[in-house]
């Protein structure tokens, strides 16, 4: 028996500009199921954050459905937690008053209480920032407050937009290691934006791969990671992890080169 999707997007096509001739994103059909970790990656402009603002409800497709469960959902706004490309923490709230803004936002039958964000913040290695500003924070540090912030909305599904794009590459290791743990730990289903081919084969199950504007035609490209976990570091090194990377270099330079 086929598991329903948590999310899926049927033929969706959308387009900033009604009065322009090609859309930004042309008939994508996705899925992700329960408990999945998938990347989507496609050179920079091909709509990876606009499809993740579709996801959200921000916006609402040209063409095409969202279901969520199955069912079409017109008004997903506030069931998916989404962290965007920037990190978007207040600068103006403490690291603490930033992770509260979703208990604050959901006034019935919040997901989390203040003692529960204390202690995530410790797990997290924040803990003794709860009153620090984000400003006072590392790049690193202020993308796993942003990260908590959006695990706190409680929903089952989390989109994270290049969430370690600015970080350099040893911070970045160890926030995969981090993800990883936490992601099993707490059997989420994420949907995950790179430019990073080697973090999209670390952390993925799946990874989709864009069109860029040029290749609409050629629709979504599906590649399954067939790596056993837990995924380790040095499996990068591995004939059977390279020759992935390999294969996705090709495809996305097939993607860019037209
Ligand atoms: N609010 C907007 N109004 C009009 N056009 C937009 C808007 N946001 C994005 N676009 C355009 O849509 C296209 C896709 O943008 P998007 O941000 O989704 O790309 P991306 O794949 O996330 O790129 P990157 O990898 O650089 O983050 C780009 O051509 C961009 O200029
Ligand atoms: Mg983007």
């Amino acid at each position: 028996m086929r598991i329903t999707a948590i999310i899926s997007l049927h033929q969706v096509s959308y387009t900033y500009d009604k009065l322009a001739e090609t859309s930004i994103l042309s008939s994508l059909s996705l899925q992700a199921h329960s408990g999945e970790f998938a990347s989507i990656i496609g050179a920079s402009g091909s709509g990876k954050s606009t499809l993740f603002k579709l996801m959200a409800g921000l916006l609402q497709p040209s063409l095409g459905e969202i279901r969520l469960h199955g069912k079409p959902a017109p008004n997903r706004l506030g069931k998916i937690a989404y962290m965007p490309q920037k990190d978007l923490l207040l600068p103006w709230r403490t690291i603490l008053g930033n992770c509260q803004l979703p208990l604050e936002l959901t006034c019935s039958n919040p997901h989390y209480t203040t003692i529960q964000i204390m202690e995530l913040l410790e797990r997290f290695g924040l803990a003794g920032y709860e009153q620090a500003y984000p400003d006072e924070l590392s790049g690193g540090m202020r993308q796993r407050a942003a990260f908590l912030r959006t695990l706190v909305t409680g929903q089952e599904l989390l989109l994270l937009d290049e969430p370690f794009g600015a970080l350099d590459a040893m911070t970045k290791r160890g926030m995969h290691k981090w993800l990883l743990e936490l992601w099993s730990d707490l059997g989420k289903t994420v949907l995950f934006i790179t430019h990073d081919l080697e973090e999209a084969i670390l952390l993925s199950d799946r990874i989709y791969l864009l069109p860029s504007a040029a290749n609409e035609a050629q629709g979504m490209q599906e590649i399954v990671v067939p790596l056993p976990r837990p995924r380790h570091y040095e499996q990068n090194y591995e004939p059977d992890f390279i020759k992935l990377r390999q294969d996705l270099e090709r495809r996305l330079h097939a993607q860019t080169s037209n």
